[in-house]
């Protein structure tokens, strides 16, 4: 199998020479390629660059030997063009200097055009898409989720108990409604459009929503992330659609039942038979490896641990394998590398 047939095979719970692995954020700052590059280019420079993207993008695809790569981008690119003015801040992430506390907000909020607003993104992925076919390595799109994108625009940066979101959606359910209807529509549109564009699956990373409660999610959030879903999978139905979030062990029943996605991606916190046992095994699922994992000095303990999320997954009829959530700025690339060789090679 090419590594674009493997990944798209355990997308789909059918199966596999090996298992397919690559790692959220696999193109940043542990890359000392990209840390070069951005000495002289932002975060935002560069996703503004097809040429600059497709060369991030690509960088992990060489380094490391993943099985797909993902389009270089931040989650905020696509609100520059529904009026959000923001910066990308290192070690912070984005902040936010129009925060969206009232109606009156919200509802000034520009309808999201793909074409107008992320041109470089779709061009990005048509150059990219055309370095992977010599070895037919898969290209997975993003989004945002609603929840998450919500939860900057409303704190205007990270958070750690989202109390003025929270305090929104109880609160001012009229603004929070017609945030996230806008929210979801911009997250279908931008994801269509890279799929359009030549993407061969796409993650929507609603990271943060591991802070709501199972009513919570299920009453302000859930039914905005089925919309998405659900027209993804009208209109794309043989697209694989990645669903991450961290902290979400509780909502995982939830996510399924009342949101969607085709493969649910797990943080580390609990082990991947567990989730397997609350979605199904039919379903497959992404992820799990401790990120911290990379740091350890001893091979022997990597290989542990690595070993023991495949064992965990081994039920499934689908696993891709990954980390909980992204690569740390101080993994060694060595290590990183080690564990794809080591999965593609412990599970042939
Ligand atoms: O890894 C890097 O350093 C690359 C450069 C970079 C990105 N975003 C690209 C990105 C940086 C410095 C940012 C800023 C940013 N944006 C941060 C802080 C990062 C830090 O620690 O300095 C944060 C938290 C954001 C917001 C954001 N962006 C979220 C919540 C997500 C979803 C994934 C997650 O980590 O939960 C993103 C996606 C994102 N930003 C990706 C990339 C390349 C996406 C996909 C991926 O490669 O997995």
């Amino acid at each position: 199998m090419t590594p674009r047939e493997r990944f798209l095979a355990a997308a789909r719970g059918e199966s596999v020479d090996y298992t397919p692995v690559w790692f959220m954020r696999q193109a940043g700052r542990y890359l000392p390629e990209y840390r070069e590059l951005h000495v002289k280019y932002s975060v935002l420079d560069i996703c503004k660059m097809p040429e600059l993207s497709k060369e991030v993008t690509l960088m992990p695809v060489k380094e490391l030997g993943v099985d797909s790569a993902i389009m270089f981008a931040d989650i905020m690119l696509p609100l520059e063009g529904m009026g959000v003015k923001f910066h990308i801040i290192e070690n912070l992430g984005p902040v936010i200097l129009s925060k969206v506390r009232e109606v009156s907000a919200a509802e000034e909020l520009k309808k999201f055009e793909a074409k107008r607003d992320v041109p470089f993104v779709l061009e990005g992925i048509k150059i990219v898409k055309e370095e992977l076919m010599e070895t037919d390595t898969a290209l997975i799109g993003f989004s945002g989720g609603p929840f998450t994108i919500a939860s900057y625009l409303v704190e205007g940066q990270a958070s750690r108990d989202y109390s003025n979101t929270k305090n929104l959606m109880y609160n001012d359910r009229e603004t929070w409604h017609a945030m996230m209807t806008k929210l979801s529509a911009m997250v279908s549109d931008y994801l269509s459009a890279q799929i359009e564009a030549g993407v061969d699956a796409v993650q929507l990373f609603d990271s943060w929503i591991g802070t709501l409660s199972i009513l919570d999610y299920s009453e302000f959030v859930a039914p905005y992330t089925k919309e998405i879903f659900s027209r993804l999978a009208h209109d794309y139905p043989d697209v694989p659609k990645i669903h991450f979030g961290t902290n979400i062990f509780h909502l995982l029943k939830s996510m399924k039942e009342n949101a969607g996605g085709d493969v649910f991606s797990i943080d580390w916190r609990i082990p991947i038979s567990t989730a397997g046992r609350v979605l199904g095994k039919e379903i497959p699922i992404q992820g799990n490896l401790e990120p911290a994992v990379l740091l350890a000095r001893d091979r022997e303990f990597i290989s542990r641990r690595t070993q023991e999320v495949l064992d965990q997954a081994s039920g499934l009829n689908g696993h891709i394998f990954n980390l909980g959530h992204g690569v740390m700025r101080e993994t060694p690339v060595e290590n990183a590398k080690y564990v794809v060789d080591y999965v593609h090679s412990h599970t042939s």
